[in-house]
């Protein structure tokens, strides 16, 4: 299985990615944690795009175009992949159909931008899993450590609140129009499209996980 997860910064898409990756036995491409991992090793990459995230802005259409590429060549995605955060505009979009990439599912998390600034708040992430936690709604089972290496938690860098607000707008103009790409492909041509499903991602992790796969298995 081929997917996309779509949905605003802090809309849940990382959290379901762990759930859909171990059901299917797929991997979680998030461009956002193999950024982080190059900003964390000081890589090339790594220190070209560290200003832009911490800002909250989107690293270059090219640039992330042939980071997937040669990520999606690597023999593990052979029988599917998940794309958390990628794409992002609508030039990545049209990459992806340019390359013939074929893919199954688009799913849209859908989260209201006053939930999004409180569930980044109290976020905490282990950096090397790319694990994801919230101290309230998600809360690791021992505090401030990760609950498969005992490793402790960390707060990504833009989750500053000024730093949310400015990735919410970059999401507004530049992410979001990419609902509508996708809905209205699917309308147009059903078999080449991948097929939409727009999942309500207010509830408890469970719930939206149920949500989730009854979306994708109908
Ligand atoms: P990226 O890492 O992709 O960040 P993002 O899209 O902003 O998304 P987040 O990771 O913040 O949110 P999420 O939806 O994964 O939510 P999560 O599951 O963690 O990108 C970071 C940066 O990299 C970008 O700003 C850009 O600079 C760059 N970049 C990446 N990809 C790019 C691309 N393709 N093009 C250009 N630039 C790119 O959940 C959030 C919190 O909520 C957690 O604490 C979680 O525990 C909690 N939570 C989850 N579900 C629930 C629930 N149901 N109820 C209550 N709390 C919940
Ligand atoms: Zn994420």
């Amino acid at each position: 299985m081929r997917l996309i997860l779509l949905g605003a910064p802090g809309a849940g898409k990382g959290t379901q990615a762990q759930f859909i990756c171990e059901r299917y036995k797929i991997p979680q491409i998030s461009t956002g944690d193999m950024l982080r991992a190059a900003v964390k090793e000081g890589s090339e990459l790594g220190l070209k795009v560290k200003e832009i995230m911490t800002s909250g802005g989107l690293v270059s259409d090219d640039l992330i175009i042939s980071l997937v590429k040669e990520r999606i060549a690597q023999p593990d995605c052979e029988n599917g992949f998940l794309f958390d955060g990628f794409p992002r505009t609508i030039p990545q979009a049209d990459a992806m159909k340019e390359a013939g990439v074929k893919i199954d599912h688009v799913l849209e998390i859908a989260v209201a931008d006053e939930e999004i600034v409180k569930r980044l708040a109290g976020r905490r992430v282990h950096p090397d899993s790319g694990r994801v936690y919230h101290v309230e709604y998600n809360p690791p089972k021992q505090e401030g450590k990760d609950d498969v290496t005992g490793e402790p938690l960390i707060q990504r860098d833009d989750d500053r609140e000024s730093t949310v607000r400015n990735r919410l707008a970059v999401y507004h103009e530049q992410t979001a129009p990419l609902v509508d790409y996708y809905r209205q492909w699917a309308e147009e041509e059903p078999q080449a499209a991948p097929a939409y499903h727009r999942v309500e991602g207010i509830g408890s992790v469970d719930e939206i996980t149920r949500k989730v796969a009854e979306a994708l298995e109908g």
